[in-house]
C-alpha cells in the first residue's frame, strides 16, 4: 500500500493534545502540524448557540431535550457553537458529521481536542460552507452518548428565498424506534423531508402513496433526481437523505414509526430499494479518479487478539488490530482512491471526518448515476467499493464504522495530512 506507514502513530509527535484526564501533552510546533493551526475563522458569528449537555442517571440531554436543538444556517454564514458541559462525568465533544470542517473543529476527544470536562466548555467555530442536511454527535465514548441522546440536526440551507423543510431524525431510544425524540407517527409538514439516520444499523425508509424524488445524498444534491415510486430508501447509519414528495403520501421509518400525510394510505409492503449508484444523471466530478497518485486498501476482517491487553475477536483493518493500524498519509492536493472491502461477516457504515468521498464502482460495477458523494457508506459483508476523493482539508480524520460499538472493538483508523 503506497504511504503507508508502518507501526503505530503516535499523536503526541504529531502535536495533538491526548484524552483528557491522561497525562498532559505539551503540544509541539517544531513537529510541523498543530491543531492549533487549524481552527476556524474569527470574526463575528452570525448564527450563535449554546449547548448544554447534561446527564441525569442514564439519559442524556442537550439544552434539556434529546435530540438537542436544531441547528440552522445559511450557506457562507459563520457558525459558533458553545458547549457546555454540566453534568456528563466522562466529558463531552461536538462532532459535526458530514461537515468538512477544520480539522481543530472537528470535536474528535484525544484527537482533536480534550473532551470537556464538567464545568467546562469548548467554542466551536465554522463557516457553513455547503447546504444539505448534518447533524452533530458527541465524540467522546460516543457509543454510548450517541445512543443515549447526546445529538442534534444541522441544517445548512441555500441562500435566498427558502422551501419549507422538515427534518426526521430517526433513532432508536432505549429499544422504541424514535423520529425527532418521538415514537408513533410525526405528521408530513413539507414536501421536502430530511432523513438522518443516527442508529447503530441501516434503516429503510418506505415511501407510498405517491411519487418522489431522492433530491440528495450526505448533504450533496442528486443530479436531476428521477421521480420514483412504492420504493423504499436505504439510509446508512449516520447517512443523510433528503426526499421530495411529489403529492401527499406517506413514509415509513417502520418499528411502528411513520411520518405521514393526511389521508396516507396503508402500510406499505417491502419492494425495491433505491439504488444510489445508478440513480440521477451523470455529471462531471470535478476531479479525475484515474489520476490518483494515492492507491488504499481498507480490509475490514475480524480475528482473535488482543486490543488494550484484552483478548477477543476484535474488528481488523487490513489485518492490524487497533491502535497499531498504520494511517493513511497523504499531501493536501493529493486525490486519493481507496478500495474498501469487507470480509468480516458484517455490515459496517464507513464514515470519514472532514471529506466527502465518491462512488466509483461497487463489487466491480461502475457508478452511472448522479455522482454519489457520500460520508457514511454501508459496506455490507463480502461487498467491495471503490471510493474517491481529494485530500484538500488537512489534519488527522477518523475513518471508522459508525455502527460506533465498533470503535472500541477496533475498526477505526485515521488519515493524516499536512
Ligand atoms: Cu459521526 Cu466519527 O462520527
Ligand atoms: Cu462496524
Amino acid at each position: 500500500y503506497d504511504s503507508l506507514v508502518p507501526g503505530t502513530y503516535d499523536m503526541a509527535a504529531m502535536g495533538y493534545a491526548d484524552h483528557g484526564g491522561g497525562t498532559p501533552v505539551e503540544h509541539d510546533h517544531s513537529a510541523g502540524m498543530s491543531v492549533a493551526d487549524l481552527r476556524g475563522p474569527s470574526g463575528t458569528p452570525d448564527v450563535t448557540v449554546t449547548v448544554t449537555a447534561r446527564k441525569e442517571g442514564a439519559k442524556y440531554t442537550l439544552n434539556g431535550t434529546t435530540p438537542g436543538p436544531e441547528i440552522r444556517a445559511e450557506q457562507g454564514q459563520l457558525i459558533q457553537v458553545t458547549l457546555v458541559n454540566e453534568s456528563v462525568p466522562d466529558g463531552v465533544t461536538l462532532h459535526w458529521h458530514g461537515v468538512d470542517v477544520p480539522n481543530g473543529e472537528d470535536g474528535v476527544a484525544g484527537i482533536t481536542q480534550d473532551a470537556v470536562r464538567r464545568g467546562q466548555s469548548f467554542v466551536y467555530r465554522f463557516v457553513a460552507r455547503d447546504a444539505g442536511t448534518y447533524w452533530y454527535h458527541s465524540h467522546q465514548v460516543s457509543h454510548e452518548q450517541v445512543k443515549n441522546g447526546l445529538f442534534g440536526a444541522l441544517v445548512i440551507t441555500p441562500r435566498g428565498p427558502r422551501t419549507p423543510d422538515q427534518v426526521a431524525m430517526i433513532h432508536t431510544y432505549q429499544g422504541r424506534r424514535t423520529i425527532n425524540g418521538t415514537p408513533g407517527v410525526t405528521a408530513l409538514t413539507a414536501n421536502r423531508l430530511r432523513l438522518i439516520n443516527t442508529d447503530a444499523g441501516p434503516i429503510r425508509v418506505w415511501v407510498s402513496g405517491t411519487t418522489f424524488r431522492v433530491t440528495a445524498i450526505d448533504g450533496h444534491d442528486v443530479g436531476e433526481p428521477p421521480p420514483v415510486a412504492d420504493r423504499a430508501v436505504l439510509v446508512t447509519a449516520g447517512a443523510r437523505v433528503d426526499l421530495h414528495l411529489d403529492g401527499p403520501g406517506r413514509v415509513d421509518a417502520g418499528g411502528g414509526v411513520a411520518v405521514a400525510t393526511t389521508g396516507a394510505g396503508a402500510v406499505p409492503l417491502p419492494a425495491e430499494t433505491v439504488d444510489f449508484l445508478s440513480y440521477g444523471k451523470s455529471a462531471p466530478l470535478g476531479f479525475d479518479p484515474s489520476r490518483a497518485n494515492r492507491d488504499f486498501r481498507y480490509d475490514i476482517g475480524r480475528r482473535f487478539g488482543f486490543l488494550d491487553g484484552r483478548p477477543g475477536m476484535w474488528w481488523t483493518v487490513n489485518g492490524h488490530l487497533f491502535p497499531d493500524v498504520p494511517m493513511f498519509m497523504v499531501r493536501t492536493g493529493d486525490v486519493v482512491r481507496m478500495t474498501l472491502h469487507n470480509g468480516s461477516g458484517e455490515v459496517h457504515p464507513m464514515h470519514l471526518h472532514g471529506h466527502h468521498v465518491v462512488v466509483l464502482s461497487r463489487n466491480g460495477v461502475a457508478a452511472t448515476g448522479s455522482p454519489w458523494w457520500t460520508d457514511s457508506l454501508d459496506v455490507n459483508d463480502e461487498e467491495t467499493y471503490e471510493i474517491a476523493f481529494v485530500a484538500g482539508n488537512p489534519g488527522i480524520w477518523a475513518d471508522h464504522c459508525h455502527n460506533l460499538e465498533h470503535v472500541p472493538e477496533g475498526l477505526a483508523v485515521h488519515l493524516a495530512y499536512a
